[in-house]
């Protein structure tokens, strides 16, 4: 048995045969980044040249781009969106509305929880250029911190948050539930939320809000 000792071959790549493919590993750090240079090069500045030869005008139809007219808590706006643009990424990224979170996008958290003609939905899961005509309400819409809605409001009261990155969503999703048929038990306000989901596990907090305001809506009933 042979004890010679293999040794990895050097090669130089500038002077590497033709017909001999560079082996991964013969290069020197700088013939590497030499050629990765070389081949950034060949590969950008075709692009560039083709972004210079495009005509502003070309290149804002090619984005694909239409006008979307939005009624955002209640102040009407004109957008220009890409038909693939969701509800929650307009709200968010066009329109500035970041009360509105994303946490999934995939409608399972429930964070991204808006009101379209009062009725709650997850905006990650429905396209902007769907609600021409709606009325969409976000949490900026529901109260101001010296104007709460009554459920704003219950949610400070009982602590109904504690990162508070579901909170707009448990709080949109709250008042939408107002509206629906719904038991009144504790059970059933935890299923009509079940789809907003809360990491910090702020559930026993978030139904005595909720049960508190479905509480004085009942007598306002009853002494009505
Ligand atoms: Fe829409 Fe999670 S971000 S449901
Ligand atoms: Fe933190 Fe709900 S308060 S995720």
């Amino acid at each position: 048995m042979s004890t010679e000792t293999l040794e990895p071959e050097i090669v130089n790549p500038e002077k590497a045969p033709e017909d001999k493919p560079p082996v991964f590993g013969s290069y020197s750090r700088r013939s590497f980044l030499a050629r990765l240079g070389a081949t950034g090069v060949a590969v950008a500045s075709p692009a560039a040249a083709m972004a210079q030869a495009v005509d502003p005008q070309v290149a804002a139809i090619r984005k694909g781009t239409h006008a979307v007219h939005l009624s955002i808590n209640g102040k009407l706006h004109t957008l220009q969106l890409e038909p693939r643009v969701t509800l929650l990424d307009c709200l968010r990224e066009v329109v500035q509305l970041t009360g509105t979170k994303k946490g999934c996008d995939h409608g399972q958290c429930g964070a991204c929880t808006v009101h379209v003609n009062g009725v709650r939905i997850n905006s990650c899961l429905s396209f902007a250029a769907m609600h021409e005509g709606d009325e969409i309400t976000t949490i900026e819409g529901l109260g101001s911190p010296n104007e709460m809605h009554a459920m704003q409001a219950a949610f400070v009261e009982h602590d109904g948050y504690q990162c508070g990155y579901c909170t707009s969503g448990q709080i949109m999703s709250a008042v939408g539930l107002l509206k629906e048929p719904c038991g009144p038990d504790d059970h059933d306000v935890r299923e009509a939320m079940s789809g907003n989901i809360c990491r910090c596990g702020a559930y026993p907090n978030i139904v005595k809000a909720v049960q508190m305001v479905r509480g004085r809506m009942a007598q306002q009933r009853v002494d009505a």
